[in-house]
């Protein structure tokens, strides 16, 4: 009989040993699993089951399988591979002599693991055989179903949805309705059965990879584990190596140790060339910034915890030098800042207002180097990156700008104020739709922005004010709202 504190501590066993976040709404699904794995045991005492999870891998794992997600497909997100490609493939040196090593982290069924092979493959055919990398590719993952499948290697057309008809008929071989990959692909990657939070030996010698796909993995996890799995990915990465996320993931909170990077439309995150990073502990290391960063990593760091409690003394004094900013007294604020002692718990935000205070003094350059100090403290500063946005409109450097404002929104997702700015960069671009689609999103959005913000980045306009100027953009494109 599964009773509620059985659920409660099975809960918590998940969260522990998987790292899976479970709320009180998966409840009824937690109970008829554990009811079924009870029956499959052929076990009647739930307490007893759940005293021999708390040390049996194998059952962890059954359990674990039945509760993730599995959803993939070949070649999700593929701007990413244009990242590989363009950026990637070319920035490394060919004088280490060593294998190419990809690992898709969270590899499901297979489909990434041989998307990346067939990639590579497909990179092979057109280059100078003098050129060629040896290369390998690992898969890993938690579930023993998906493996399976994995080592199968047959798919439906579903799996293929994102798959051009011209690597379907090159890579695979249809029969009725399943799709079997080459046999000669299939060979080059290697998939192992591995919980990524427990010291694993895909993962556990260190700088082993060039590039980590871990995508759409972490958001499944608590912090503290999307945290240690982070540490252990970092440790895996070897300098300049990348980690690819998925398109609704980011390191915010859980590591500093990366640069954040942007292109062809895909953020991905570098480690930088550097001191090697030794144990796979929580404690990711970094150090110099690599060329061009969104976002530099800062000085070698354990990873991000949640930041110290603001004390009083520093709120007031914040709050002091925000009221300064919004009445426009911008010198005296950055005097305000220069005096104040210390901001215990309160750095970035000083440093936020820093460069909000330079940019409305018309100091450009000074704003923008103290957002690359905020980012050097904070590197997943959304505002650092809209003060960037906003360095670069005033140089007339639209492309930056809106650079800057997607690794903002990419950062968070809600920043109604880098949306509105973003729109109406779009606009005066003639980029209507997506001005459109900006505008819309700021619109929706700016109800809940935070005050604080408001005033720093609004322009002088309130909330009210903001909203009828997104009102009005959207009027002069023709989605009057
Ligand atoms: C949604 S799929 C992502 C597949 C692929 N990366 C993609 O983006 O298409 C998530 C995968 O993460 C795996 N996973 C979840 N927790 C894990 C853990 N602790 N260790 C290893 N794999 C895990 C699940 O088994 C599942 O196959």
């Amino acid at each position: 009989m599964v009773r509620a504190e059985h659920l409660l501590r099975l809960r918590a066993v998940i969260s522990r040993r998987l790292g899976l976040s479970l709320d009180e709404s998966r409840d009824v699904e937690l109970g008829e699993i554990l009811a079924r794995r009870l029956g499959e045991r052929g076990r009647r005492d739930a307490s007893a089951y759940l005293d021999a999870l708390e040390t049996s891998d194998e059952e962890l794992r059954a359990i674990g399988q039945l509760l993730t997600v599995g959803e993939t497909c070949f070649f999700r997100s593929s701007a990413q591979f244009d990242v590989l490609r363009e950026v990637v493939l070319p920035a490394r040196p060919r004088s280490r002599g060593e294998d190419l090593r990809l690992l898709s982290a969270g590899c499901s069924s297979g489909e990434e693991a041989y998307s990346l092979a067939i990639f590579m493959c497909e990179w092979e055919r057109r280059c100078e055989p003098a050129t060629w990398l040896r290369w390998h590719v690992r898969g890993v993952d938690l579930s023993g179903r998906s493996l399976a499948k994995a080592a199968a290697g047959v798919y439906s057309a579903w799996s293929l949805r994102e798959t051009s008809a011209e690597l379907r008929e090159r890579y695979f071989t249809t029969r009725g309705r399943e799709h079997e990959l080459r046999a000669d692909v299939r060979a080059r990657v290697t998939f192992e059965q591995r919980n990524l939070l427990d010291a694993s030996s895909a993962l556990s010698a260190p700088e082993a990879f060039d590039a980590i796909f871990c995508r759409n993995v972490l958001m499944y996890f608590t912090p503290d584990a999307a945290r240690a799995v982070v540490a252990r990915l970092t440790a895996a990465l070897a300098p300049g190596g990348v980690l690819f996320l998925g398109h609704a993931e980011s390191l915010r909170g859980l590591s500093n140790a990366y640069s954040l990077e942007s292109s062809h439309g895909a953020f991905y995150y570098r480690r930088p060339e550097s001191r090697p990073v030794t144990a796979p502990a929580s404690a990711p290391r970094t150090a110099e910034r690599a060329a061009e960063p969104l976002a530099p990593p800062r000085a070698a760091s354990p990873a991000r915890v949640d930041p110290p409690a603001v004390s009083s003394a520093s709120q007031v004094h914040l709050d002091a030098v925000r009221e300064l900013v919004s009445r426009e007294r911008f010198d005296e604020a950055l005097d305000a800042l220069t005096r104040m002692p210390s901001f215990a718990g309160a750095e970035v935000g000083a440093a936020v207002l820093r460069a909000v205070a330079h940019l409305g003094a018309g100091d450009v350059d000074a704003a923008e180097s103290a957002s690359a100090h905020l980012l050097a403290a904070d590197e997943g500063s959304a505002e650092a990156h809209l003060v960037l946005a906003l360095v670069a409109e005033h140089r007339g450097d639209r492309a930056k700008a809106i650079e800057h404002h997607r690794a903002a929104i990419y950062l968070e997702p809600d920043f109604a104020l880098s949306h509105l700015h973003l729109g109406r960069i779009q606009r005066r671009e003639g980029r209507i739709d997506e001005a459109r689609h900006e505008l819309g999103q700021a619109l929706d959005l700016l109800a809940r922005e935070e005050p604080s913000r408001l005033v720093l980045f609004g322009g002088g306009f309130g909330r009210a004010g903001l909203v009828a100027l997104c009102r009005t953009e959207l009027a002069t494109l023709g989605g009057a709202r």
